[in-house]
C-alpha cells in the first residue's frame, strides 16, 4: 500500500457511486469459503451438497492478497463495513492473518464475522486479537434435536454454546445471534432463544424465512411475519422501539421494557428494506453481486488475474453499482410468478 492510497480514501469516498436508485456502496459483504460444516436444509440440504459435491478448488477461490487489493478498493468507493461470510469462513485458513490486513486498511473499516459458531473456542481470541471488531452466530433452535435437524446432524447444540460463550469472553461484541424462523419447525422455541439471551448483551434477531437460492423449497406458508413473532415476545416482555444504529439497517430493534437488553427483527418478506440497501456481495471466487437474489454477477477475478491495474477494476466496480437496479424483495411476488425467473445464486457461494 502507498501513502497515496492513505490520502484518496477521503476524497474517493465523497465521490462514491449512486445506484439508479440513489444508493451508496457503503457495505461490502465477502464470503471467504463455499464450503460449510453445517448442512443446515434451508441454506445446504444434504441430498444436493452431498460428498461429491463440487466446492471451489483452492485455486478458484480469491487469495488472501487478492481479497485484501479488491477490499481497499472497495473501501476507496465508500465501504465503511465489511462483513465476512461464507459458507463457513472459519473454515478457511488463516482467517485472523485475512481479518488483521482488512482491519488495516486505510479508512478503518468496520470487520464482522458471519459464522455458525463451531469453530469459535478455537479460533474467537485470535480473531480478536487480529483486530475483529464482533462477531454474528447463527442459531436456530436452542432444542438439542431441531438443532441437530437444522443442522443436518453435523454438529451439537453445545458446541455452538461453547462458541459462543468464547467470543463473548474473548470481546466479539456486541455479539448478534440470527435465528432464522420457520414456521411449524423452530418458531415454537423463539421465546426460549429470547429467554436465554436476554440480560446477558447478546443481541437475538429473528429473520423471516427467505427464498434465497432455488434448493431450499421455500413457501411463503413457511414465513413467521415479524409481526406476529413481535406480540408473541411481547406480550411476555414489553418491547420499546430502537432507533436505528445507522442507514440501511436490516433489523428492526426493540429495547426490552425492563431494561434487559435487545432484540431484533429482520423482515424482508412483510416488511423489503430495498429502499436502503447498500450492500455489495463479493463471491469467494470473486465475482461481485448486487443482490442476495442475484442471478448474474460481474467477475473480477478474470480481469484481476489478467493484470487489470486499481483504476480499470474501480471503473468495473463503480459501472457495475451506478446501472444497479435490484430491489428483489419489494418485487418478489412478481418475480417469483415470472416463468422467466432464471436460477438465482446459492447462500453458500454468497454468503446471507
Ligand atoms: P449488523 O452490522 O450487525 O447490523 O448486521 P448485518 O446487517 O450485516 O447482519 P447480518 O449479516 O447478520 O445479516 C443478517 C441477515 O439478514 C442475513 O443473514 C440475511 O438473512 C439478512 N440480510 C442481510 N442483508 C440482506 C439484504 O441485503 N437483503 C435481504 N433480503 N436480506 C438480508
Ligand atoms: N432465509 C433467511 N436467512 C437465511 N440464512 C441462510 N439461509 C436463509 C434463508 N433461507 C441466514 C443464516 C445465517 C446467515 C448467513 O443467513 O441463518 O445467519
Ligand atoms: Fe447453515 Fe450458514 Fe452453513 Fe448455510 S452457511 S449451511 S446457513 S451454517
Ligand atoms: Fe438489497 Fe436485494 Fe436484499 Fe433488496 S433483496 S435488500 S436489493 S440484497
Amino acid at each position: 500500500m502507498t501513502p497515496n492510497d492513505q490520502q484518496v480514501v477521503p476524497i474517493a469516498r465523497a465521490r462514491g457511486p449512486r445506484d439508479t436508485l440513489g444508493r451508496p456502496l457503503h457495505d461490502l459483504r465477502i464470503s471467504v469459503m463455499d464450503r460449510c460444516n453445517f448442512r443446515c436444509p434451508y441454506c445446504m440440504p444434504r441430498d444436493t451438497f452431498h460428498d461429491s459435491y463440487r466446492f471451489m478448488k483452492s485455486a478458484e477461490r480469491l487469495s488472501h492478497e487478492e481479497i485484501v487489493r479488491l477490499a481497499r478498493l472497495f473501501v476507496s468507493l465508500g465501504v465503511q463495513k465489511i462483513r465476512i461470510t461464507g459458507g463457513e469462513p472459519l473454515l478457511r485458513a488463516n482467517l485472523a492473518d485475512l481479518v488483521g490486513d482488512l482491519t488495516a486498511l486505510p479508512g478503518e473499516p468496520d470487520i464482522a464475522l458471519t459464522t455458525n459458531g463451531v469453530l469459535l473456542a478455537k479460533y474467537a481470541s485470535e480473531l480478536k486479537a487480529s483486530g475483529l471488531a464482533r462477531v454474528t452466530v447463527s442459531l436456530d433452535s436452542l432444542d438439542p434435536e431441531i438443532f441437530r435437524h437444522l443442522c443436518g446432524g453435523f454438529d451439537e447444540l453445545a458446541t455452538v454454546l461453547d462458541g459462543i460463550g468464547h467470543a463473548q469472553r474473548a470481546g466479539l461484541t456486541p455479539l448478534k445471534i440470527n435465528t432464522v424462523i420457520q414456521r411449524g419447525v423452530n418458531d415454537a422455541g423463539a421465546l426460549d432463544l429470547a429467554a436465554r439471551f436476554r440480560g446477558t448483551g447478546i443481541v437475538v434477531r429473528f429473520i423471516e424465512y427467505m427464498d434465497v437460492g432455488n434448493r431450499n423449497q421455500w413457501q411463503p406458508g413457511l414465513v413467521v411475519p415479524s409481526a406476529e413473532l413481535h406480540a408473541r415476545i411481547h406480550a411476555r416482555w414489553p418491547l420499546a422501539p430502537l432507533d436505528r444504529n445507522y442507514v440501511g439497517e436490516v433489523a428492526q430493534r426493540y429495547a426490552y421494557a425492563d431494561g434487559q437488553g435487545e432484540i431484533g427483527f429482520i423482515s424482508s418478506i412483510s416488511q423489503p428494506f430495498c429502499g436502503d440497501c447498500s450492500r455489495a456481495r463479493l463471491s469467494s471466487d470473486g465475482v461481485l453481486y448486487t443482490c442476495l437474489f442475484a442471478t448474474h454477477g460481474l467477475d473480477l477475478r478474470a480481469p484481476l488475474r489478467a493484470g487489470a491495474d486499481d483504476e480499470e477494476l474501480l471503473a468495473m466496480i463503480r459501472g457495475r453499482w451506478t446501472a444497479r437496479v435490484d430491489r428483489y424483495s419489494e418485487l418478489r411476488a412478481t418475480l417469483r410468478a415470472s416463468a422467466a425467473q432464471e436460477p438465482k445464486i446459492e447462500m453458500n457461494y454468497i454468503g446471507g
